[in-house]
């Protein structure tokens, strides 16, 4: 019976479209599964999309959805962009199926009639970003993981007993050194845990976009007990049917960024601990993809989208250039330019034109069959290439096992490159000049034979070793081989020899065209039309604070307004999509979108606060653009205590002229909602953004 594997991503959350970020993991699972199958494994891999929890209801409001209409439509671009790119995922579990509802509720059932939940009351900050309970110091404090302002709960809720884990989870991860990995991210979970653990509040009653708790539906599942049961649930636990569960249960790999090993490293066994179920057998926290020296993420406007690369490059070159260039485990940098770069100096150039040039002479000199090699004819040279594939094969699997796809990569290019130069050093077109003429050379014909057959078996190995890495590529190139179907190839058996002679070759095509350089702007662009083109959040009524309102004090966090900015995570536009024409006439009452482009709006972040002396309802700030420092004077004072706005990020308009209050020079005005009659509310943002960003 064969070997059963299975392989997890976190479930995305639906409040962003997918970016590169999303598709990095989702091509690192999708590869090894590949590998796995490849080997004659049994493999589950299993992705999907979280959908519940504060942050997914806010964002749809904003959007003007309802939740499921908003998850709906999101969750069906991650799993239309994952088919698009040809991931071979078995399994794409929502958090809002039913499956996954009656799942999570038979989990829940299990922990608490083990005695691992009971009630009580939690009063503290709650970072929604996140979906995360944070011992932050106050209000409005930043929160410690993400420094996004967090926000006040106090609710009734129900309570796991994480402390009671403590020492088993301790126990775990000393035990098995392997479970958390690379070990940095282990020694970082061991000193927290270590640090002592806390009861973990594990429902929400403050808003109802979650699964009902058991027994009591005025409580909704905390998210992360919500999210992380998917890994189980869609293999049916709870279910009927549990023989999906039976057989692939424990995981063998969870494969996280290293955001979240908190969740998956200490919480995710402790509440499979509580259920009495086995627990997974290794958890993998890669690093991030970082943009322009920032992590990639929506709120960063930094996001780039596979699509576009798969448009201009393919998925394979997005693929190999994402698991060569990134260490994985490590933080790694995408640009356009090292994409191209390795595109044309690793595929190219090497492995596309080892391909080309191998085949191109077996059709011209051995009518398109692959040559007998004839030991007669044989030098070291040769030996030598079959040494270095017999050890590539060794050690490409015991680096790739290790998730160290850069260096696995590395090793298999290593042999394209020795190839390259034996076939220089060969020169097997002076051999066939030779073979040919009107006097045919036996030993020249006999040595290039040998020369093409060792070339061509260099390349069948090498393609085999990259097919789970770029699958369309090699399939090409197995089948321009004349090897037929490369799913067929069972690649425990790969050995040196195996190329039979006479194998008749497929028809031979270029299968990594050259990039020039216009690829990178074509790319560029395409991501420039998306940003630009994207709708964003439809806008809600934002007017500024003018000096004067106000009531009593709100707190900013629990005032989010979601504001009109443009998000290029948004609807994606046509590449080709001509940019829209403005208006010939603007009806009266509206204004042309160069008159609204006028108003610099901008994301600041407050510095300074304080009351103005003699005036009650002003407050005197100084805020941060980015590029400067300024000061403005605010008529909030009624609405806010000038200390919880410190540290908070809020919009300015920054190219009103200055105008002087009680003496005060103001340079630039605040924005808020202003309902009539009530207080002024700050329009701040749901996610963080980069202080001195534009709102266009
Ligand atoms: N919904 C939770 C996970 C629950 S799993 C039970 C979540 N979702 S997420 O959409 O915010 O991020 C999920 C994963 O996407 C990250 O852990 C990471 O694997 C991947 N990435 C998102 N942005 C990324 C980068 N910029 N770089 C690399 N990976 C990134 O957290």
């Amino acid at each position: 019976m064969s070997k059963t594997f299975y392989i997890t991503t976190p479930i995305y959350y639906v409040n962003a479209r997918p970016h590169i970020g999303h598709a990095y993991t989702t091509i690192a699972c999708d590869t090894i599964a590949r590998r796995h199958r490849m080997l004659g494994d049994d493999t589950w891999f299993l992705t999907g999309t979280d959908e519940h929890g504060q942050k997914i209801e806010r964002a749809s409001a904003a959007a003007g959805k309802t939740p499921q209409q908003f998850t709906d439509e999101i969750s069906a671009e991650f799993r239309a962009l994952w088919d698009r790119m040809g991931l071979t995922y078995d399994d794409f579990i929502r958090t809002t199926s039913e499956r996954h509802q009656l799942g999570v509720q038979a989990l829940w059932r299990k922990i608490r009639d083990n005695g691992h939940i009971y009630k009580g009351t939690y009063t503290g900050q709650y970072c929604v970003s996140d979906e995360l309970y944070v011992d932050a110091a106050g209000p409005g404090a930043p929160c410690p993981d993400c420094g996004r302002p967090t926000e006040t709960v106090h609710e009734e809720n129900y309570y796991f007993k994480l402390s009671a884990f403590q020492d088993q989870l301790i126990r775990l991860y000393t035990e098995q050194p392997d479970f958390i990995r690379p070990e940095t991210r282990r020694n970082e979970v061991l000193s927290f845990v270590r640090g002592g653990l806390r009861d973990l509040s594990i429902s929400r009653s403050t808003f109802s976009w979650g699964i009902p708790v058991p027994d009591d539906p005025k409580h909704v599942v905390y998210v992360w007990l919500d999210a992380l049961a998917n890994y189980i649930t869609a293999l049916g636990y709870g279910s009927n049917d549990a023989s999906k569960f039976d057989k692939y249960w424990p995981a063998d790999v969870h494969m996280i960024g290293k955001e979240i090993v908190r969740f998956h490293c200490v919480y995710w066994p402790a509440f499979l601990l509580a259920a009495g179920l086995p627990l997974p057998k290794s958890i993998t926290a890669h690093g991030w993809l970082l943009f322009e020296e920032s992590k990639m993420s929506k709120s960063r406007g930094n996001i780039v989208r596979a699509e576009t690369i798969v448009d201009v490059l393919g998925a394979d070159a997005l693929r190999y250039f994402l698991l060569r260039e990134v260490v994985f485990g490590q933080d790694g940098s995408f640009s356009f330019d090292a994409l191209v770069q390795r595109y044309n100096s690793d595929l190219a150039n090497g492995l596309g034109n080892l391909a080309s040039r191998t085949l191109t002479m077996i059709n011209r000199y051995f009518k398109g069959e692959i040559p007998s090699p004839t030991s007669a004819s044989n030098t070291p040279a040769d030996a030598a290439i079959a040494d270095t594939a017999q050890t590539t094969i060794a050690d490409y699997a015991t680096l790739f096992d290790q998730f160290q796809f850069s260096r696995a990569l590395e090793t298999a290019w290593a042999l394209v490159g020795a190839v390259d130069k034996y076939i220089v050093e060969n020169e097997p077109w002076s051999l066939g000049a030779k073979s040919l003429g009107a006097k045919p050379d036996d030993a020249s014909r006999a040595r290039l034979a040998t020369v093409l057959y060792t070339s061509a078996e260099a390349l069948r190995i090498v393609t085999a070793l990259a097919h789970p890495v770029m699958p369309y590529s090699t399939a090409k190139i197995w089948t321009q081989l004349g090897l037929g179907d490369i799913k067929k190839f069972n690649l425990a058996e790969l050995r040196w020899g195996q190329l039979p002679p006479d194998t008749k070759l497929g028809e031979v095509q270029a299968v990594f065209p050259r990039a020039d350089k216009s690829a990178v702007e074509r790319m560029q662009k395409m991501e420039e039309q998306n940003s630009r083109g994207a709708t964003g959040v439809p806008p809600v009524s934002v007017s500024t604070a003018s000096v004067g309102t106000g009531a009593s004090p709100v707190h900013p966090s629990e005032a989010r307004q979601p504001v009109a900015v443009s998000d290029s995570s948004s609807a994606p536009t046509k590449p080709e999509a001509a940019p829209a024409k403005p208006a010939a006439t603007i009806p009266e009452g509206k204004i042309a979108i160069d008159d609204f482009a006028k108003v610099d709006l901008r994301v600041a972040q407050v510095k300074t606060a304080e009351r103005v002396k003699g005036a009650d309802k002003l407050l005197r700030l100084e805020v941060d653009l980015g590029t400067e420092v300024r000061q403005l004077v605010a008529g909030i004072a009624e609405a806010y205590e000038p200390e919880s706005l410190i540290g908070c990020k809020v919009v300015i308009v920054a190219n009103l002229a200055p105008r002087k209050l009680r003496g005060l020079e103001s340079n630039g005005m605040i924005v808020c909602a202003s309902p009539e009659g009530g207080k002024p509310v700050l329009a701040t943002f749901l996610e963080d953004v980069p202080v001195g960003t534009r709102l266009k």
